[in-house]
């Protein structure tokens, strides 16, 4: 294949927004299946067994996603976040971040995963260059796992968690999704986490988007009640670092915990204003926002096109795009919360 130099693409911080976001970083997810079916992620139809899933040639070729991030990396982008579906059930997926490790001006590769590989893969992936990891965790009583995810894993996935912390990796983030009816009765046990361990634990508002039909206003719970809940264990103090690395208000409960509390509100509070970020789907897709439809088709660009050129001017067309912010409240009361795109094909 023809490979240019990349002399003739933009330089660094040629990627800014039309409302003067620097975007830095870019979410690759590597493909839209997955080792578990999270109610929230997948139909109920999915959740018996009738998935659709890509055809492998769908799918981004780890050499193709090496070369986009070659080219966004030479524009300005310094952090990637692999993502799925699950990234870790991609096969060769270890070898593919070496290599992503050994590109130059990428200071920061990080993972979100369901942590059921995490036991096995993490110290290699550690070994890799990749010290910060996100793992989704819904519940901490077994059975409750069970029915989120349709899977029984939940020791595997606190093994996981243990491996991590273990390895010494900073920070681990826990991410909660809270749902009422469904897993807030342990939002305190949850934050509790960050008084005993080193964790970042991360509420996430739940969103109307992946498998809509489970989404309602009753089970959805905002930032401000699961704040009012856990402040009955505690002071929760605010800790300015946290601020501008990432859409999560970071607190402390306590003074004294080792761990640290995320909220992220991406309903109740905007944060598109600092959003940094733009989005490679698993077949190629780029999105500059989760929550709005439009894409730049890539992989064609890829296939088609060849060059280096045609990649970073793609890159440039989805970051001028990028809308000043969501529309999801408006949407939410328009349609009852029934919104496009697939989280498991977009990465989340
Ligand atoms: N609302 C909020 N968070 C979600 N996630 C997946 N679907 C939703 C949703 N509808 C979260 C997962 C995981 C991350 C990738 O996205 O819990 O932590
Ligand atoms: Fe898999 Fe993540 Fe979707 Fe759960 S939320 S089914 S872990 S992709």
């Amino acid at each position: 294949m023809k490979q240019e130099k990349t002399s003739s693409i933009p330089r660094e911080n040629s990627l800014i927004d039309m409302f003067s976001r620097s975007i830095s970083y870019l979410r690759l997810s590597l493909t839209d299946r997955c080792n578990l079916r999270c109610l929230y992620c997948v139909t109920e139809d999915e959740s018996n067994g009738s998935l659709t899933r890509l055809r492998h040639d769908d799918l981004l070729t780890y050499e193709e996603l090496l070369r986009v991030v070659r080219v966004a990396v030479a524009m300005g982008i310094t952090k990637v976040r692999l993502t799925g579906g699950e990234p870790l059930v991609r096969r060769g997926v270890l070898d593919f971040i070496r290599r992503l490790g050994a590109i130059q001006g990428l200071t920061d590769i990080r993972i979100t995963t369901n942590g059921v590989l995490l036991e096995q893969y993490g110290p290699e992936l550690y070994a890799a260059g990749v010290n910060k990891v996100n793992i989704s965790l819904d519940s901490l009583q077994p059975e409750r796992v069970a029915a989120i995810t349709g899977t029984d894993c939940f020791d595997q996935v606190w093994r996981g968690v243990e491996t991590m912390l273990a390895l010494g990796c900073a920070p681990v983030k826990l991410n909660m999704v809270a749902m009422r009816h469904i897993n807030d009765d342990e939002i305190t046990a949850f934050a509790g986490l960050s008084q005993r361990l080193p964790l970042q634990v991360r509420f996430i508002e739940f969103m109307p988007i992946g498998a809509s039909s489970r989404w309602n206003t009753d089970t959805y719970i905002d930032t401000d009640e699961i704040m009012a809940r856990i402040s009955t264990l505690g002071e929760l103090i605010p800790l300015q670092e946290g601020r501008g690395d990432g859409p999560a208000q970071v607190f402390r409960l306590g003074s004294d915990a080792p761990g640290t509390l995320g909220f992220i509100s991406p309903i109740s509070h905007h944060f598109c204003n600092r959003c940094n970020r733009l989005r490679l789907t698993s077949s190629g897709a780029l999105r500059s926002c989760l929550l709005h439809d439009h894409e730049v088709d890539l992989r064609a660009v890829l296939r088609e096109q060849f060059t280096d050129t045609a990649i970073a001017a793609a890159l440039l067309t989805a970051i001028r795009n990028k809308p000043k912010g969501h529309d999801l409240e408006e949407r939410i009361r328009q349609t009852g919360g029934d919104c496009h795109g697939r989280m498991s094909r977009i990465g989340g």
